[in-house]
């Protein structure tokens, strides 16, 4: 039998997970377990880049946890962990953080980005965090790394530095391509259509924990045009907001847009967003449900971030062993 590709990704357990996670990547990553051979984590260490609430990471950590189980990652099919639970991405990280240079580090769009708005940390790991990212990435050799168009220069830093290593030491890593998902799989603020959807605009994100009146009311609200055309057509440069809304039920109900613009033929957006917002209240309802039965399953999450631990591990201490044999530290 051919070997599965490998495949891996993580998200920060920052904020509540919320729609734009579940449709732009954890529904797929669900979609492919059998294909590849997966490992998803929660990227808990990355979050103290900026400052956290110990209980509050604590809790949305084991949420993110049950909510990638709820949404269909089986943790017997797929690896499961915590990064922090996992000491070869630290370790990893110092030895990579002298193969990757200061001037390429400042170029990161989203270092740029973020010391901009915490000027008041712009600490030394928020700088550093790519690298920590390649080691995320490169211990486990994967073939692809799905991620959001907004990391894929963090994923293309990662490949020229496993490019250097390997050029200096001899083939140590598999360069990773990105997988960035196709158009549409990119969800946008139900307020704010221009950019994708986010914890820090709250009225127009939809977080998988909302319950079903707080999502309904989100829908309600959220922004069509400005033309005033009352059609519901996909046109994303003109009507984005009506695209964002038209990608999302696509998403949550299989539908083309051509059924979909059919669907709503001679109704206006106040039949269109309730419908959306129905949909989406139909496809998040038994993934809460499933969360907070998990939530409270503290024994089986327990075994399953204990496994996955120690299953990432074993993979990543293999290559953290080849890393250490080559630079020329002294083996055990
Ligand atoms: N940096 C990613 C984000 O903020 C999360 C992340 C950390 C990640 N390590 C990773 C994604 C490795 C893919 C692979 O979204």
């Amino acid at each position: 039998m051919e070997e599965k590709k490998i495949m891996l990704s993580g998200i920060q357990p920052s904020g509540d997970l919320h729609l734009g996670n579940y449709l732009g990547a954890i529904k797929n990553w669900a979609d492919r377990v059998d294909e590849f051979d997966c490992y998803y984590f929660m990227a808990d260490l990355h979050t103290i880049t900026v400052r956290q609430n110990p209980a509050d990471l604590r809790r949305r950590s084991m949420q993110q946890l049950a909510a990638y189980i709820a949404c269909g990652l089986d943790p017997e099919k797929n690896t499961l962990f915590l990064q922090s639970m996992v000491p070869q991405h630290a370790q990893l990280s110092w030895v990579l953080s002298c193969y990757t240079q200061f001037g390429e580090l400042s170029r990161m769009t989203q270092f740029k980005d973020k010391s901009a708005k915490h000027k008041d940390n712009i600490n030394a790991g928020l700088f550093t965090y790519p690298v920590l990212m390649a080691a995320d990435i490169l211990l486990y050799q994967p073939h692809y790394v799905p991620v959001g168009a907004d990391q894929k220069q963090h994923v293309e830093l990662t490949r020229d530095i496993a490019q250097r290593f390997n050029s200096i030491y001899g083939d140590v890593f598999r360069i990773p391509e990105p997988y960035i998902p196709k158009a549409g799989a990119r969800i946008y603020g139900l307020t704010t259509p221009g950019d994708k959807m986010s914890k820090s605009i709250p009225e127009g994100c939809v977080f998988i924990m909302d319950d079903d009146a707080t999502i309904a009311r989100k829908f309600k609200r959220a922004v069509t045009d400005s033309d005033r055309e009352n059609c519901v057509r996909f046109d994303p440069e003109n009507k984005p907001g009506v695209a964002n809304l038209m990608s999302i039920y696509a998403s949550v109900t299989g539908k083309t847009y051509e059924e979909i613009e059919k669907e709503f033929e001679g109704q206006g957006y106040g039949v269109f967003k309730p419908a959306v917002g129905e949909a989406v209240i139909d496809t998040l309802r038994p993934i809460r449900e499933e969360t907070e039965r998990l939530i409270k399953d503290k024994a089986y999450l327990e075994q399953v971030y204990r496994e996955g631990a120690q299953k990432a591990s074993y993979i990543a201490n293999k290559t953290l062993r080849k890393v250490y044999k080559k630079v020329g530290f002294v083996q055990i």
